[in-house]
């Protein structure tokens, strides 16, 4: 067996079979479609030369650029401390591919490490679910430009330090992908490849243990199909057709698409949807331990290919749900996922001037593995789901920050649907949640906010246009169909003409942006992170972060309310500067400061 490490682009499919990554791919695989017979008869051997020949041909097309940054990144090259990472619609962003490019300069000036282009893969036409309902995987979205141009918007970033993320949908594709295009025409080579229902009562079987993720604008996890006259497993909307993992043949499609895609450039994948893929009849069909088995195969079968590619996995659950997604230290599934339950927390902390919950997510999120990192963040594309806090807070008190957040104060934000007798989730843009344009003390919540999630430990995630204060975008409720869909709320047009002439309030807030970076950056280690459990003191509304390194610390007090209190006391006999804030932490104030060892 070798170490994994295939340094030629010329490999036999001996040395493929030798290659221990591909061997602890094989072992999880054949756990899974050792036995299969769906798609065709089973014949697990032909599986594997399939594999095989994908990795083959892929690594021989890997052009030396590619080669040589695989050669020099190391483990961890996506973590750089004081480094973010940026989403964004490219449409809203700069337009196109190619003049996001022209971008790349802003993005640094911010410290930018990371970005996350949201789907631009081609999508299928009209509503495609914001580009998650795609119609080739090795296509863009011709709106957006070519193939090429993103080659060049991958090259161009890798020039400047930069990685790229994009989404790869791997739950569903549009109905009009070709894959379910043959599927309905029963070409023999695509049976199986989705999951159809024939009678309405078998729906109503499936559905008793489903959770409708849009109860609203996509009621029901499936939708009848006229062609085939059955019910197809559509989990989102109608439109995105749930593929059927069962086939070994779907895991082998998906695979293939992922190869392309790191030969074009990109350095990781968004696994969009990630806890669907593996359904059981009778069961809620999240967070499958074959699930696990397929995402920890993928990563293991692009190394051979890409050894540097990253796993971000979208788990918008529980925390126990989530942790899982970084497999173990043996078998590690995905580099990166969201904090959904600290970004949460963080909002409910806000509400309520109280750090208690937070406190606990936070705890919980140290019981990650080492070798996985938080993706710590504000907002995102999405909703803000208040059931992620479900097991640290009575239902009482998630039905509270939901009107919060849609009430009368001075958030901003609009209630979005949730599951019959579930709180609304919050929809709205950081700095309208924040209050920055309703009242005096917006301003430091929104630094209060973003500061916080620089403290954490891991990689803070920026949205694009928080770094200037971007307001919500209502122009959506006069689209006939998408007035609905009040996620576009938080998805406007960057505007530039502020971002480059910005008014004061705007520039504060750049400018603050521009001081994170420089902050955290001065730690050029990878340090540690601790929770010092000093709120009581403050009446749960103060928390302190410690960063460790092996030269010095970086210590934050973050006061989630809007009292005024003094940490003097904190910093007795230490050798302590303050590198932002004050000893007098004022009103949703925050701290640091640095010791040298
Ligand atoms: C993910 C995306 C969301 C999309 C859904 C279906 O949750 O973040 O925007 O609607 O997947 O693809």
């Amino acid at each position: 067996m070798n170490s994994g490490k295939l340094q030629s682009n010329n490999i036999n499919s001996d040395a493929i079979k030798n290659n221990s990554n591909f061997q602890k791919a094989i072992l999880l695989l054949n756990e899974i479609y050792g036995e299969s017979t769906i798609g065709r008869s089973n014949n697990f051997s032909e599986f594997i030369n399939s594999l095989i020949e994908i990795i083959q041909s892929s690594k021989e097309s890997r052009n030396a650029n590619l080669l040589e940054l695989d050669l020099n990144r190391d483990d961890y090259w996506y973590k750089t401390a004081g480094r973010s990472a940026y989403t964004m619609y490219i449409d809203k962003f700069k337009g196109n591919l190619q003049s996001s490019i022209e971008s790349l300069d802003y993005l640094k000036s911010i410290g930018v490490g990371l970005i996350h282009p949201l789907p631009l893969l081609k999508p299928r036409e009209g509503n495609s679910d914001g580009g998650f309902a795609v119609a080739d995987f090795t296509s863009t979205d011709p709106k957006l430009g070519s193939i090429n141009d993103l080659e060049e918007l991958c090259a161009q970033s890798h020039n400047n330090d930069i990685g790229v993320i994009i989404d790869i949908v791997c739950n569903h594709t549009a109905q009009e992908h070709i894959w379910a295009q043959k599927w309905l025409a029963h070409d023999p080579e695509y049976k199986d490849f989705y999951i159809a229902l024939d009678t309405e009562d078998e729906v109503k079987e499936y559905e008793l243990a489903l959770q409708d993720v849009f109860p609203d604008t996509a009621p029901g996890s499936f939708t009848y199909c006229d062609d085939i006259q059955k019910y197809v497993w559509t989990t989102f909307y109608p439109f995105q057709w749930d593929l059927n993992y069962k086939n070994p043949k779907v895991f082998l499609k998906m695979f293939e698409a992922m190869a392309f895609l790191v030969n074009i450039g990109i350095d990781g994948f968004r696994l969009d949807s990630a806890p669907f893929l593996w359904k059981t009849k009778g069961t809620i069909s999240r967070n499958h331990e074959n699930t696990h088995k397929i995402v920890t195969a993928w990563r293991e079968l692009l190394k051979l290919i890409a050894p540097k590619t990253i796993f971000l996995a979208e788990a918008i659950e529980s925390i126990n749900d989530v942790l899982p997604f970084f497999g173990t230290e043996e078998n590690q599934e995905c580099n990166l996922a969201y904090n959904n339950v600290v970004m949460t927390a963080l909002w409910a902390a806000l509400a309520d001037e109280n750090v208690t919950i937070l406190e606990k997510a936070i705890l919980q999120s140290f019981n990650k593995p080492k070798h996985g990192d938080w993706l710590n963040y504000i907002r995102c594309h999405d909703d803000i789901i208040w059931l992620a806090l479900k097991d640290l807070a009575p239902s009482f008190k998630l039905q509270e920050w939901s009107d919060f957040y849609s009430g009368n104060n001075y958030p901003n934000g609009l209630a979005f649907q949730a599951p019959e007798g579930m709180p609304k989730s919050t929809c709205g843009m950081a700095a309208e949640l924040c209050g920055v344009y309703n009242d005096d003390l917006g301003l430091n919540r929104l630094k209060l906010l973003y500061s916080f999630i620089y403290a954490l430990d891991g990689i803070p995630l920026i949205y694009m246009g928080d770094e200037i204060g971007l307001k919500n975008d209502t122009s959506f409720l006069n689209d006939k169909e998408n007035k609905d869909e009040l996620r576009w709320l938080h998805r406007p047009k960057m505007d530039w003409e502020v971002a480059n002439n910005p008014p004061k309030t705007n520039a504060e807030i750049f400018d603050f942006f521009k001081s994170l970076n420089s902050i955290f950056a001065k730690t050029s280690e990878k340090g540690k992170l601790l929770l010092s459990l000093c709120n009581k003191q403050y009446q749960n509304k103060i928390l302190r972060l410690e960063q460790i390194y092996e030269n010095q610390e970086i210590l934050c007090f973050a006061n989630f309310s809007r009292d005024m209190v003094n940490i003097a006391n904190e910093i007795i006999n230490e050798k302590y500067e303050i590198i932002y804030g004050d000893l007098n932490l004022g009103e949703y104030g925050v701290t640091i400061m640095r010791r040298f060892k």
